[in-house]
């Protein structure tokens, strides 16, 4: 056998400048962070990780899925740091029988547009639910949303309303920013005239401290508008640089950098001793989690490393993750997990999202239509 045959090559397809950097750089740290605490040798295989920057433009995701697949042969592509590069990437593992696994974006449908998506990161109807539940009970009756206009942001802003109409919550507006450069400002100028008892924000990762800004800038918390919001705005990355504004903002999520399990507290350690200037985010538990998905599939086909076989290996996976328990749903190939509600708070003079509650074994409800 030739060294080809013996390499085991994922194409970790990352944003690693831009509007998404955090992400990339998140989630790339967490997967070498795997690769140092398992090995990089698998059921005999050589395990090497190609890190390729897509800077969040899906042309260029797709340019680069092609290339690793076509020239580089790798075995998995994976990464995919907004919804629009991993719709980009999926006719093509599609075309080439190739398991593409999903560890950041977060739109409930696409796991749909490939047979061969696997998803370790969330969905927003996931998590937005918990909220709509958790709302209306504790003396927020009428909201606002503010979210990111693309597929996320219209899917926390779906499945948040409905749950919260249910409940006997009123909507009052719903208003959406670009997901490019978006100003905040003339939205909450609206939100402040609609003076709602909360506004509910989704915004992605990276962008959650400048909504936490203006949002305190406004004055919009001494006006009685609480905020509420999907883990991404209070975002682990971001969170403690917030301020002492941010303290008591309510946000509904499936990871803490605080979750108070052995494994997570090993898991954030070891990640802050690997990158002493940073606290492992949501994104990177996708990446981590992600890895772990790929590393037992391998085991499980013993090397052999066949599309199609590794796909069968990575549905049905049940393992302990940083977050808590997950289940990889073998018929929707999209992660089941707890959603917690969590309070930020300071804990030895730092801001974390500190849990008080935990839905367990939730599913994407958006797949149950
Ligand atoms: C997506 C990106 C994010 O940064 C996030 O926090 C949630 C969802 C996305 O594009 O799917």
């Amino acid at each position: 056998a030739n060294a080809q045959d013996n390499k085991f090559k994922i194409g970790l397809i990352l944003p690693m400048t831009g509007q998404s950097a955090s992400t990339g750089r998140q989630i790339e740290a967490a997967a070498r962070l795997y690769m140092a605490q398992n090995g990089d040798t698998v059921a005999g295989k050589k395990v090497e990780l190609i890190v390729k920057d897509d800077t969040g433009l899906p042309d260029v995701t797709k340019r680069l899925a092609q290339e690793l697949i076509v020239n580089d042969k790798v075995n998995v592509i994976a990464g995919f740091g907004i919804t629009p590069a991993a719709l980009a990437a999926a006719p093509l593992a599609t075309q080439s029988k190739t398991p593409q696994v999903v560890m950041a974006a977060a739109t409930s449908s696409i796991t749909e547009a490939s047979p061969y998506i696997v998803r370790s990161s969330f969905t927003l109807p996931q998590v937005s639910v918990v909220m709509g539940d958790w709302a209306p009970k504790n003396g927020v009756k009428s909201v606002v949303t503010l979210v990111t206009d693309y597929g996320p942001g219209n899917d926390a802003e779906k499945f948040f309303s409905e749950r919260f109409q249910l409940n006997g919550g009123k909507v009052i507006e719903k208003l959406r920013v670009p997901l490019r450069n978006p100003d905040f400002a003339p939205f909450l100028q609206k939100v402040r005239d609609a003076k709602p008892d909360a506004l509910f924000v989704f915004v992605p990762s990276g962008a959650g401290a400048a909504v936490m800004k203006q949002f305190l800038e406004r004055g919009m918390d001494k006006a009685g508008i609480k905020m509420i919001a999907t883990g991404d705005v209070t975002d682990d990355d971001q969170l403690n640089d917030m301020g002492d504004g941010a303290l008591g903002v309510v946000t509904s999520h499936h990871y803490s950098a605080a979750h108070p399990s052995a494994l997570n507290k090993k898991f954030v350690e070891a990640f802050q001793k690997a990158n002493p200037k940073m606290r492992p985010n949501f994104m990177a538990v996708g990446g981590y989690d992600g890895m772990r998905v790929i590393y037992e599939a391998l085991k499980t086909t013993k090397g052999q490393g066949g599309g199609e076989a590794l796909l069968a290996a990575m549905k049905g996976q049940v393992f302990e993750s940083p977050r808590g328990q997950v289940l990889i749903d073998a018929q929707t190939r999209d992660i089941v997990q707890d959603v917690y509600l969590r309070k930020v708070e300071k804990k030895d003079g730092q801001l974390y999202n500190v849990e008080f509650d935990v839905l367990k074994g939730v599913k994407d409800p958006g797949k149950a239509k």
